[in-house]
């Protein structure tokens, strides 16, 4: 028999040195690989499984619904769609707004731009994003993402995509030392953007609210800024909360932070709208974007989107988010890992900022120098010490996310308080050995 490394080219990987785990099965926060060991998910996979691993509700609602009717092409009608497109237009307020189902969270984004072209009648109308984002890895998706891993693949120009600097507080590329003042300058950067272009030329801004999958965690001004600047200028906003949404930041999704005159007009969705027990993505449309395409033809879609296996785990996810009242507790559990990983902060001196903190969703960025910020390894290489500390970590039962110099703190909402004391305690020990020079612990 070939092994799996022979056969298959696995995501965001070298093929060559491909060596993943095999998992063979799941329980609450724990995958287990073939081999019978018990590995605490510290990552919900990639920021996914937010209902743990074989969530029984879930696993229950896609058996039941496979018992009735596997699929239907969403041209023609299906009740877990409805209940599900219900469902989501209640959790968010979007009353009267619509629903269109995709299969993930890369087809969910470009149909948003899609539909942010359509009813804005800018049929290539511009579209501003920013850099150090990622929405996917479709083509189109490449090219709305500020990624410089797959920038060189596509001309984002030729997408009609425009980027602006990100509101990167810790290395603000606008030179301001407060948070606040970065985020409104990186917000005015997109007013600026929009201007240059001309309002009349850009169908849209798409951001992620909070929480960026690339490690970047906006400011609390930044948010309410775009949605004021856009409003006045007549441009869509999109919030991309595929990652963030569904209690990652605290919130059924993280914009509703700031309250409802945050909105955005679009929102997408993915990953934790199924638990990613199934593929499914969302773009939500408010009731003005509704309207506005309401009497005309919309060319798009795909054979499976909107499948009946994947809406009914949807609304059986939302029935576990409610149930167990995952939202608050991801709000609760995450403001206490976040004051941990800052005692973890005052004690290792690689630690050069700790960023998130809303829900379970945490960045630890590493720097070699804490005074002058110097990066471990240049942006997005990872360093060898941290390749280490990640394998350290997995040989004692615990997957910690990371990018480049950045570990990701992300959690499934059901994980276990004692479990999540002792994957800190664990890191805190890897920090330790892997990235020995410790600063004093501060008097409080
Ligand atoms: C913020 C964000 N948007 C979009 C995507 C793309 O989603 P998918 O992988 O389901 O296509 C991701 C995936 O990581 C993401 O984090």
């Amino acid at each position: 028999m070939s092994s799996e490394r022979h056969l298959v080219l696995h995501n965001w990987c070298v093929p060559g040195d491909w060596d993943g785990p095999t998992v063979a099965g799941g329980r609450g926060a724990f995958l287990v690989l073939e081999d019978g060991r018990e590995i605490l998910d510290f990552s919900s996979l990639v920021e996914c499984s937010n209902l743990g691993h074989q969530h029984p509700k879930l696993v229950a609602a896609i058996r039941d619904q496979a018992a009735k009717l596997c699929f239907v092409t969403s041209a023609w009608g299906a009740e877990p769609r409805r209940a599900l497109a219900e469902c989501l237009l209640a959790i968010s307020g979007f009353e009267g707004g619509r629903v269109f189902f995709t299969l993930g969270g890369a087809d969910a984004n470009e149909n948003a731009v899609r539909i942010a072209r359509f009813a804005s009648r800018k049929p290539r109308g511009l579209v501003v994003t920013r850099d150090r984002s990622y929405h996917g890895a479709s083509y189109m998706d490449m090219a709305l993402s500020g990624d410089s891993r797959t920038a060189q693949q596509v001309d984002a120009e030729a997408w009609g995509v425009r980027h602006v600097p990100p509101p990167y507080a810790y290395r603000c590329p606008f030179g301001s030392s407060a948070a606040d003042e970065c985020g409104r300058r990186a917000a005015s950067a997109v007013a600026e953007a929009i201007d240059r272009e001309g309002a009349d030329r850009v169908a849209a801004v798409l951001m992620e609210t909070n929480a960026g999958s690339n490690g970047i965690v906006a400011p609390d001004n930044y948010w309410p800024a775009l949605r004021a600047l856009t409003r006045e200028r007549g441009v869509l906003l999109i919030a991309d909360e595929v990652m963030g949404g569904f209690g990652r930041c605290g919130e059924w999704f993280a914009w509703q932070r700031h309250g409802d005159g945050a909105r955005p007009d679009i929102m997408t969705l993915a990953k934790g709208l199924t638990g990613a027990a199934i593929p499914l993505g969302a773009v939500v449309m408010s009731a003005e974007v509704a309207r506005a395409i309401d009497r005309d033809m919309f060319y798009g879609g795909l054979t499976y989107g909107g499948h009946p296996l994947s809406c009914a785990a949807g609304v059986a996810a939302i029935e576990a988010y409610r149930e167990e009242k995952l939202i608050e507790r991801s709000r609760t559990l995450g403001a206490r890992m976040y004051s941990e990983l800052q005692r973890l902060a005052a004690r290792h001196a690689a630690i050069g900022d700790v960023r998130g903190g809303h829900g379970l969703f945490a960045v630890i960025e590493l720097v070699s120098d804490r005074a002058t910020k110097a990066p471990i390894a240049p942006w997005p290489q990872q360093p060898q010490a941290l390749k280490s500390l990640l394998a350290a970590a997995l040989a004692e039962g615990v997957s910690f996310g990371s990018r480049g110099n950045l570990l990701i703190l992300a959690p499934p909402l059901v994980i276990d308080e004692s479990d999540l004391a002792r994957a800190i305690a664990l890191l805190d020990r890897l920090l330790g050995r892997y990235f020995p020079s410790s600063v004093p612990e501060q008097k409080p």
